[in-house]
């Protein structure tokens, strides 16, 4: 059954809520405020004097204790921490602040760190483009505004982005580890090498060598990406570029990289996947993607799934021409004409689908 909007609503329409809660979030994060109230455990609450006193700053002058209120009444009116009214017997009034539900996941680290950097003065310059996916298609807002690639120029102009990027993604390996766990026997009959593609600085494979350590693990990105990896024993990095081709491995991963590419590039890095796997005894690659699900129903058990998948493929192609979303059919049909067997879809958790295209042992395609 098809649905349409049909009652106007004004209430939502305030600019201030479209376009300053994600500054205002980003100005608590800046000053620590998440972290400041979990450390006044076993107190709950804090007013903004208490928490202007751990404010990380170098300037001399004391933090504004009242402009740090206006920072949280606001976040507060949007249910991004609690505000706490206390009365004294003289009718004054006190403000303190607390914890809510969403200020909580402000505390981790991995979430701090995505806010951070998709609020960075490098990536929100690109924002004011973003109508251009629609005129310009060809070229990301992002490629407009930088003349670069995003994740050359991550790599080589932003370091300091870069990093909250990496630690922002590397929290993502978690479930895409237990997701793997599908394909423990797998892992423990397999000889020989293992092959992240696109691997970032190496997280998924520093947790697979801990579970796996009789296979050798290639982790396998940018020059400038690996170059700054940490040493994980029993991982290699490999500098180089999946366009032109892949280091051979028994069994391939690829994670939240084919998500960044047109259709072509995508059928292009796939060949050099499959080119890399053995011919002999055939293969596999794993595929860990966020599949379109701009049709499916809003429900609450879906809720995290979609609004990812919409969220990736709106901002993916904000910060990388051709990048998009694809349906597990769109999928088998690149990996088809990269010269895969097949590519079914395995599992999936709430924001992560895991594909596995494989090889039959004669190397062809059936
Ligand atoms: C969205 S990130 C995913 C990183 C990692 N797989 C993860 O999920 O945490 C995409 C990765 O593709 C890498 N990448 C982009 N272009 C590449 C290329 N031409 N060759 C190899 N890696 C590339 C980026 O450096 C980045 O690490």
């Amino acid at each position: 059954m098809s649905s349409v909007w049909q009652k106007e609503d004004s209430s939502w329409a305030d600019p201030s809520l479209l376009v300053g809660l994600p500054m205002a979030v980003r100005a608590a994060l800046m000053l620590n405020v998440p972290k400041i109230i979990d450390s006044a455990y076993p107190k709950l609450s804090l007013s903004a004097e208490e928490i202007c006193k751990h404010v990380p700053t170098t300037r001399e002058h004391t933090p504004k204790s009242e402009n740090l209120e206006k920072i949280l009444d606001w976040l507060c009116c949007n249910g991004i921490f609690s505000l706490i009214i206390e009365e004294g017997d003289d009718g004054s009034k006190a403000k303190r602040y607390a914890h809510s539900p969403k200020s909580r996941c402000l505390s981790r680290d991995h979430t701090a760190d995505m806010l951070l950097m998709y609020t960075s003065p490098e990536l929100t310059r690109v924002w004011p483009h973003a109508h251009e996916i629609v005129l310009s298609p060809d070229v990301s807002p992002f490629e407009i505004v930088t003349g670069k690639n995003m994740y050359t120029y991550l790599a080589v102009d932003a370091p300091q982005v870069q990093k909250l990027y990496v630690r922002g993604l590397n929290a993502t390996a978690i479930p895409s580890l237990s997701l793997l766990e599908k394909y423990d026997e797998t892992f423990k009959a397999l000889k020989g090498r293992v092959v992240d593609v696109g691997g970032q600085e190496g997280t998924m494979c520093a947790g697979l060598v801990a579970k796996y350590p009789h296979l050798q693990f290639v982790n396998f990105d940018q020059p400038e990406v690996v170059r700054g990896a940490p040493q994980i024993p029993g991982v290699e990095h490999v500098g180089g570029s999946f366009k032109e081709s892949v280091p051979e491995g028994n069994l391939l991963i690829m994670k939240f990289c084919l998500l960044n590419w047109d259709d072509e590039t995508c059928i292009g890095i796939l060949t050099n996947c499959r080119k890399a796997l053995p011919v002999a005894e055939g293969g596999k690659m794993l595929i860990l993607e966020r599949l379109d699900r701009s049709t499916e129903a809003t429900d609450a058990h879906n809720e995290v799934a979609r609004t990812g998948s919409l969220w990736s493929n709106f901002h993916g192609t904000v910060l990388l021409s051709g990048a998009r979303t694809r349906t597990v059919e769109q999928f088998r049909r690149l990996a088809l004409a990269a010269g895969f067997s097949q590519l079914e879809f395995v599992n999936h958790c709430p924001g992560f689908d895991l594909l596995e295209a494989s090889l039959s042992p004669s190397g062809h395609s059936q």
